[in-house]
């Protein structure tokens, strides 16, 4: 290896592959990666655990199910670091906050907001405070909240009333806020749209996303026209946004005061980014809907059996809503789902949905147990 080669490879950050020849450049994390698009300078202290990158994965059992040649791709963001695209959005408003001189932030949650705030503000040297539903946030985001080292407020109220709390909190003390009011959450949010781009040449035909405080449909349009105005991409998704029944102000047209659903990520009344959602709808050509509680129960089994991939019961509310629209999507459309969460998230909904696979009290003995396999 030359001395020029040397530096150059420790420059692009290039390792040398096994038989010496140059490999990929390592993925830097989204804010590197990003950069020239993002809010940050030269004095940002990037904090960040290499999120973003996500794969975009073909779904050959939905497009069987849909027919008629349409495409359909997942982008499973609960491959991020703390298991959710929330990740994304964090480490700008962790970086950002940090610049400031912020020493605290605080948001509300309804569960994965709250454990990537902790992972980050942790990891940059910040205090992190979560005010969350008690009782309505799934076990394995409460324990990463606290394993993280969040300190975790849990009211006897929903998130809306956890969010009104947080934003008086912040505005009365040194707390910075975190949730997607806090613009740089959706400036990292953003770069999902980017990587869909890159990955399928072009925006898709139709995005189908899961809303709570719909934030996210409002990171994804923001970045489809970013690229799009850039001149990286030549077309704009129709923005198709899904709330659970039980949750749906935004289909409704008015807030709920009791969100109720089996999605508790995105049991939510009164999204914060409700008017800017509907705005994405009416530029994109867009369509609301809600889908039953059994509706996504349905379509996260189907993630799980047929295709391989355990999201979170809100994230496979895109697909619910992708099923109710399926005689509407052009024939040969490319169809891109959004997987928000992992499924690791919430095991109480996993195994409350499949008791009956799980067979117990066998004898410790070969026949008991092929028995009951019915071979
Ligand atoms: N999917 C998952 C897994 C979520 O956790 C959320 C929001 C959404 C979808 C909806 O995204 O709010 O941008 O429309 N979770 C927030 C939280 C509210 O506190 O973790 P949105």
């Amino acid at each position: 290896m030359t001395l020029a080669s040397s530096l150059k490879r420790l420059l692009t950050g290039q390792k040398p592959s096994r038989d010496g020849g140059p490999t990929s450049r390592p993925w830097p994390g989204l804010v590197e990666q990003y950069r020239p698009w993002l809010p940050v300078g030269d004095g940002t202290p990037v904090v960040t655990l290499l999120e973003g990158n996500t794969p975009l994965l073909r779904a050959p059992a939905l497009e069987k199910r849909v027919g008629r040649g349409v495409q359909v791709f997942l982008k499973v963001d609960g491959l991020n670091p703390t298991g959710s695209f929330k990740d994304r959005g964090m480490t700008m408003a962790i970086s950002k906050a940090k610049e400031a001189g912020a020493t605290a932030v605080i948001c509300a949650s309804t569960g994965n907001t709250s454990a990537a705030a902790a992972a980050y503000a942790r990891r940059g040297g910040l205090r992190a405070f979560a005010v969350i539903p008690d009782g309505y946030v799934a076990k394995g985001k409460l324990a990463q909240a606290l394993l993280y080292g969040a300190e975790v407020l849990a009211i006897q109220g929903n998130f809306d009333q956890a969010l009104a709390i947080t934003q008086k909190l912040a505005e009365r003390y040194p707390v910075t806020l975190v949730n997607s009011i806090n613009p740089y959450r959706l400036q990292g949010q953003k770069t999902a749209a980017f990587e869909v781009v890159q990955a399928l040449g072009d925006a898709p035909d139709w995005l189908c996303i899961p809303m709570g405080n719909a934030g996210n449909i409002s990171a994804y349009w923001m970045g489809f026209q970013e690229y799009r105005n850039a001149g990286l991409s030549k077309m704009l998704p129709v923005m198709c946004g899904f709330q659970a029944s039980g949750s749906a102000p935004l289909v409704l047209g008015h807030p709920v005061d009791n969100p109720t659903t089996v999605a508790t990520a995105i049991r939510i009344g009164n999204p914060a980014n409700g008017e800017k959602a509907l705005a994405v709808r009416k530029e994109s050509g867009g369509r609301f809907a809600s889908v039953s509680d059994g509706e996504i129960l349905a379509a996260y089994q189907v993630l799980a059996t047929e295709e391989g991939v355990f999201c979170e019961p809100a994230s496979a509310a895109s697909v619910a809503g992708m099923f109710k629209y399926a005689t509407e999507i052009p024939s040969e459309a490319r169809v891109v789902c959004v997987l928000t969460g992992n499924g690791l998230k919430d095991p109480t909904t996993a195994l409350d949905a499949n008791h009956a696979n799980l067979h117990r009290n066998l004898a410790p003995e070969a026949e008991a147990v092929v028995q009951v396999m019915g071979l």
